[in-house]
């Protein structure tokens, strides 16, 4: 009896570690708030995280894993009313000045008057490669979902499914790709009235504060590095244990995702509609000339 209720655990743990590998998981599990000294909070039994700024001090956190790919998705309500000069940065990023790093940030602004949704991509330490878009509703009413889709191949921006970027692995004509380096999830708030809203001539108005950004639905199908090297990627986690297997599981769909024809067009059609800066059409900025990306990817 006690053999079989072991047994019968030991199942059923299994099945729960498959679950939480790609299921919604829990802020406190998955996350550690860094800096703002209690203005970070982790709530709801684990489901929801708010962070705020005020005055004194923004806030942020950090995942405890570092990704080497993934499908990563959170959903997040951004700070209402008047938000001008506060940006809300999600973004995942390494270590060192040779850093990689994929970039979300939501620009304030003064009531009525529309975020900025910034997106980057850096390789090596090597970013300026800025899409800035407008967002089709109002982010601070609901939650809605901001995804990075990071393969071997691409990194595609996402919002609420729909594709708005897609920035290509082109190693094969001498482009950079993030591919190597685990990349840790990071998000925070902070006040940067010197240059978020309207080129800096907007300030905060303090008289708003606390602001508040609020984050839940966390899930990533992703790629997780492990202590001594090398990663293990979600589907492993749970069936290793049931299987004994040591061999590492395949990772899901997403890692050898892109976008078919119609996501293709729909990405084109928001990017038409919805997009208000493009690195690659302002070629004033680059002595040199555009970076070689732009004539093959837009
Ligand atoms: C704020 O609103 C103004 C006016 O609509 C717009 O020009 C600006 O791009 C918006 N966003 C930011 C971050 O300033």
């Amino acid at each position: 009896m006690a053999r079989r209720v072991s047994l019968l655990q030991l199942l059923l743990l299994g099945a729960l570690a498959a679950c939480s590998a790609a299921a919604a998981a829990s802020f406190d599990q998955e996350f550690d708030i860094t800096w703002g000294d209690g203005r970070g909070k982790i709530q709801d039994g684990g489901r929801l995280l708010t962070l705020t700024l005020d005055r004194t001090s923004g806030s942020g956190f950090q995942s405890r894993h570092e990704y080497l790919f993934g499908k990563i998705d959170m959903q997040l309500k951004l700070v209402p009313g008047n938000s001008a000069g506060t940006v809300t940065a999600y973004y995942l990023s390494s270590q060192g000045s040779a850093h990689d790093e994929i970039d979300f940030e939501f620009l304030g602004n003064v009531s009525g008057e529309p975020y900025t949704l910034h997106t980057n991509v850096f390789t090596q330490g090597q970013g300026q490669r800025e899409q800035q878009f407008r967002l089709w509703f109002d982010p601070t009413t609901d939650f809605h979902t901001y995804s990075i889709l990071w393969n071997p191949k691409h990194i595609i921006f996402m919002v609420d499914d729909l594709p708005i970027r897609d920035f290509r692995n082109l190693e094969s004509k001498g482009i950079a790709f993030p591919k190597s380096q685990p990349m840790r999830l990071y998000s925070s708030l902070w006040n940067a009235d010197d240059w978020a809203t309207q080129g800096g001539r907007v300030k905060t108005d303090w008289s708003h504060a606390p602001f508040s950004a609020s984050y839940r639905g966390f899930r990533a199908d992703a790629c997780v590095a492990v202590a001594g090297g090398g990663t293990r990627c979600g589907a492993a986690v749970g069936t290793e244990g049931a299987a004994g297997a040591a061999a590492p599981a395949p990772a899901g769909d997403w890692y050898n995702q892109e976008l078919d024809l119609t996501l293709q067009q729909r990405m084109r059609w928001v990017q038409r509609k919805y997009m208000i800066y493009n690195y690659c059409t302002d070629p004033k900025r680059y002595q040199q000339g555009l970076p070689a990306e732009c004539s093959m990817q837009q």
